[in-house]
């Protein structure tokens, strides 16, 4: 028992921490602390001066970080620092795990509305489109997971795809659920041939990606405020790339918008579809193997959609829906049986 009372302990403890993480990433601490060194360590009062923050508050949050074991602190616990081998981790370049804390927050903001969707006269899933912190979180965590998303799209995602070639030569490229666009704004940039639409339910993401595109002057891209439940029919068959990063499992009718994703991809296109690993709905083996990332999975999908009937069947695919595959699953045309998985 003094073991389960330990864990309870730890528990809590860390529910705090993740909160303090989140707001150190907010208030822009771990950079501030990042120009320092063990050879140079910071002080509270340093660190507030810097951002305009009240010592005392900074003085308890890198206290936390400390005994957090986030962060080093000399032997009288006034000066900090940040690791040498933690730095790359909390910069975020490497680990978007680090940056995932941001999300638990705003959990917390959505505690009564995830509450009101497990009832069964409850609605069908939550809306997090329309929680206003949302989209930043999407943007920390997409940049920490990417780093460079230039790089990423270049030497990782697309020789997966295998489509360089014809977006060099003009294609017509659809991005669902794009959010402020960042993938789409690249690619538009890189290959400037092609067309690109990018859409997205969140009128304030596509605001500000229409304020990246006017920034980067691109012409090859347009970006559209909608629902994916009903693409454009206009768009029948239009598409030659459907792209999308992790805004299926966020939709209220994902078999809707699977529907019209096929609707609008050209015969011999490809739909490749990007989204965060799964779980096997087996908490006996998942304890065992995948321990604690398997419980982050499990409570963090309780905020996404949980369909009640089989989407396979819906779309008429296999493992489009029922099992998310870690990375990005290459999805046929419809007619076609084989759906290669690529991980990233
Ligand atoms: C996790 S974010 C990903 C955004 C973007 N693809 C990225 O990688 O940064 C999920 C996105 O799906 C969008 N979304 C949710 N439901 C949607 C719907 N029915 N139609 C269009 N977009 C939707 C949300 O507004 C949000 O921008």
């Amino acid at each position: 028992m003094a073991d389960f009372k330990e864990h309870l302990l730890t528990i809590i403890s860390h529910g705090t921490l993740s909160i303090s993480i989140a707001l150190g990433i907010k208030l822009g601490i771990f950079d501030e602390l990042a120009n320092f060194s063990e050879e140079n360590p910071a002080t509270a009062e340093r660190i507030a001066e810097q951002l305009d923050l009240k010592p005392r508050y900074v003085f308890e949050w890198l206290s936390a970080m400390v005994c957090g074991d986030i962060i080093e602190a000399d032997k009288e616990g006034k000066k900090f620092w940040i690791s040498e081998t933690k730095r790359e981790f909390i910069s975020g370049s490497k680990e978007p795990i680090f940056a995932l804390n941001v999300l638990i927050p705003i959990l917390g903001e959505e505690h009564e509305n995830v509450a009101k969707v497990f009832k069964k006269d409850g609605p069908p899933s939550m809306t997090f489109h329309s929680n206003p912190h949302m989209q930043e979180v999407g943007h920390v965590v997409v940049t920490a997971k990417h780093g460079n998303i230039k790089k990423y799209l270049l030497s990782d995602y697309l020789p997966k795809l295998g489509v360089r070639e014809k977006l060099e030569e003009g294609i017509d490229v659809l991005d669902v659920g794009c959010g402020v666009g960042m993938q789409v704004l690249e690619l538009a940039h890189l290959f400037p041939k092609s067309r690109f639409i990018g859409f997205d339910l969140s009128d304030k993401s596509i605001e500000q990606a229409l304020k990246h595109k006017n920034e980067k002057g691109l012409e090859n891209v347009e970006f559209l405020c909608m629902d994916a439940k009903e693409f454009k029919l206009e768009w029948d068959g239009k598409f030659d790339l459907i792209i999308s990063f992790d805004a299926y499992i966020h939709m209220v009718h994902p078999e809707q918008a699977l529907e019209e994703t096929y609707r609008v991809l050209k015969s011999g296109g490809l739909f490749a579809l990007t989204t965060l690993d799964g779980t096997d709905d087996n908490s006996y083996d998942e304890r065992k193997s995948k321990n604690l990332l398997a419980t982050l999975t499990y409570n963090m999908g309780l905020y996404q959609r949980k369909p009640e009937e089989d989407l396979n069947k819906a779309v008429n695919r296999k493992k489009v829906w029922t099992r998310w595959p870690s990375g990005l699953s290459l999805c046929t045309p419809k007619g076609e049986d084989s759906i290669p998985e690529v991980e990233i």
